[in-house]
């Protein structure tokens, strides 16, 4: 469904779409690809933990191709918090301000969802991604510690 359109930094119209579901629309193939991405530079896991039906979607399409999305998980809803499952933008879109348009729309959806936190889980050498966070207005809440244990056999 769109929801908005807005001119991206560089005078381009960005027209805003939403699903409630994470699936079956344009945004999933690009979705899936950014996210394999993140697993190639190892700035997250070599799995998936999301059920597609308990995640939305709002991304950003310039002459009918997505160039943007922003991906979110409804798990922690119980605690107020819309976490965010990816946000990514097309190498060729990214410094135009899309995330930043996209982060807005988000922050919507939270709103109406109730939720008081919107929560980013993000890899300590991801630096434009931190320096997005910053830009949004995030803070550092928590360090997750892990440990790599191997396995039995
Ligand atoms: C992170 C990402 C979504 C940002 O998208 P974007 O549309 O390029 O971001 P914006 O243009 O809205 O930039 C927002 C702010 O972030 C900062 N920023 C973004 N890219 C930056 C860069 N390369 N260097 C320094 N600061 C940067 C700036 O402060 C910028 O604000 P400004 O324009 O007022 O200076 C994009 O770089 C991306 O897709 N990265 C790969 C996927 C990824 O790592 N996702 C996060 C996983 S946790």
């Amino acid at each position: 469904m769109i929801i908005a359109e807005e001119l991206t930094k560089t005078n381009e119209t960005l027209v805003i779409k939403h699903s409630e579901h994470l699936s079956h629309n344009i945004a999933y193939p690009f979705f899936l690809h950014q996210y394999a991405e993140l697993m190639e530079n190892g700035h997250t896991v070599k799995a998936t933990n999301w059920d597609d039906n308990e995640c939305g979607i709002i991304w950003g399409e310039i002459d009918g191709k997505v160039v943007g999305i922003f991906a979110y998980k409804k798990d922690q809803i119980k605690q107020k918090v819309l976490n965010i499952l990816l946000t990514a933008v097309d190498k060729n879109h990214r410094n135009k301000g899309i995330h930043t348009i996209l982060n807005r729309y988000f922050e919507n959806v939270a709103l109406d969802l109730d939720c008081k936190f919107t929560v980013a889980t993000v890899h300590p050498k991801n630096q434009t991604r931190l320096l997005t966070c910053e830009k949004d207005g995030m803070k550092i809440y928590y360090h997750k510690l892990y440990k790599e244990i191997g396995s039995k056999d």
